[in-house]
């Protein structure tokens, strides 16, 4: 945070000169309430702010460009240095101008941030994939699950986008939903009321969810699960799994799945009594001539699941990538997800998939297309 504000600071000023002393100084103040603004986020994690607040808005708006405008500009200064280093004698405005390169900085860190929100601002879009599942039950050709991830209703996201993300749901009409982590980032007095619309959610096989990350950082996790299943209607499944046949009373044995859910990966560093993530146990009682679909909010969980359980899985979902989330971000998440974006297939024939989530985390920005509710269909395989 030093070295971005340093390196903003030192650039942006001088882009007006000295002798226009009023406007430097202006332009300055702008910086300082700029950087402030950028480093105070943390506080609406913690302090009650009516819903959308434009405060929280306004710093979350200031953050990311921070972002951006401190990752160019190290870029740019590096790249001065090196061509300095390699080219001394050269004279080019394109290769040497300081100003110009900030300039440049600027105007692709406004039109990134501008455009990210108009994607967090827009209605999410329908990510449609069809997922073949050998021995899946032909009861089951077409089932589906909306598959919803990383809400995080919190500074930034109020009711409103809860309520346009439930009809959007809705209006796909699925069979199930999942909700696999990070629906709050907050506190339960806080943001309680403003998670009210996902009650209205009422697909037939239920709505299922499992623990985020977010989930256990304000200490409120139990309390937040309680809200979920009493006020929200949604089964927890906490190392645990739930038999979802297709028509109670006449189907055999294997006109069913198991779907089972497992408490997210953080529990192994954080401890957090009765927390742990489980997926022998989560998956110890699904029968085997079933297939079965694992919820583990983060694909390095998926990773571990899927490197250490003998038990066969069929479909691992996740999200927590948010797909990079912003460019500033993007080769981090890269680097560090086994999984980023998207349905793969593992050699053990389990598939994966990793929504970029519906919302984002902090900023309110992020990059084309990636806030997304997945419909997926389920069909059996054909066998090969
Ligand atoms: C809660 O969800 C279950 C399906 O999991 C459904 O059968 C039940 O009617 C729902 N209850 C309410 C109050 O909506």
């Amino acid at each position: 945070m030093l070295i971005g504000s340093t390196v903003i600071w030192r650039r942006i000023i001088p882009l007006v000169s000295k002798e226009k002393t009023m406007i430097r100084d202006l332009l300055k103040l702008c910086l300082v309430i700029f950087i402030v603004a950028s480093h105070s986020v943390w506080i609406f994690f913690y302090i009650y702010l009516p819903d959308e607040s434009w405060i929280s808005m306004f710093c979350f708006i200031c953050l990311a460009l921070y972002a951006h405008l401190a990752v160019f500009l190290v870029i740019c200064t590096l790249f001065e240095r090196s061509i300095d280093f390699i080219f001394p004698q050269v004279t080019s405005v394109i290769l040497k101008s300081r100003t110009f390169h900030t300039l440049i900085s600027l105007g692709a860190a406004i039109l990134l941030v501008t455009s990210g929100l108009s994607v967090t601002r827009s209605s999410p879009t329908v990510q449609s994939q069809d997922v073949y599942i050998s021995g899946l039950s032909p009861k089951f050709d077409g089932f589906s699950i909306v598959l919803i991830t990383d809400i995080h209703i919190g500074p930034t996201v109020g009711k409103n986008r809860v309520e346009q993300i439930v009809r959007l749901t809705n209006d796909l009409n699925p069979d199930m939903v999942a909700l696999v982590g990070d629906l709050v980032d907050g506190f339960v007095n806080h943001l309680g009321s403003r998670s009210l619309p996902l009650a209205q959610l009422h697909p037939k096989y239920g709505v299922f969810a499992v623990t985020g990350n977010h989930e256990y950082m304000y200490d409120e996790t139990d309390k937040w699960i309680e809200f979920f299943q009493k006020n929200l209607n949604i089964t927890v499944l906490r190392n645990d799994n739930r038999i979802i046949r297709k028509n109670r009373s006449t189907d055999l044995e294997t006109d069913a799945l198991c779907l089972a859910g497992v408490d997210d990966i953080f529990t192994e560093r954080l401890y957090i009594e009765g927390h742990r993530m489980d997926a022998k146990k989560a998956l110890e009682t699904c029968p085997e001539n079933i297939p079965t679909i694992l919820l583990a909010h983060q694909p390095n969980a998926a990773k571990k699941i899927l490197a250490t359980t003998e038990k066969k899985i069929s479909l691992i979902l996740s999200g927590h990538t948010h797909g990079g989330q912003m460019y500033p971000l993007y080769f981090l998440v890269y680097l560090s997800s086994p999984f980023l974006h998207g349905l793969y297939s593992t050699p053990a024939g389990t598939q994966v998939y990793v929504s970029s989530g519906v919302n984002y985390w902090g900023p309110p920005i992020k990059m084309l297309n990636l806030c997304e509710v997945v419909l997926l269909r389920l069909h059996p395989a054909v066998p090969t």
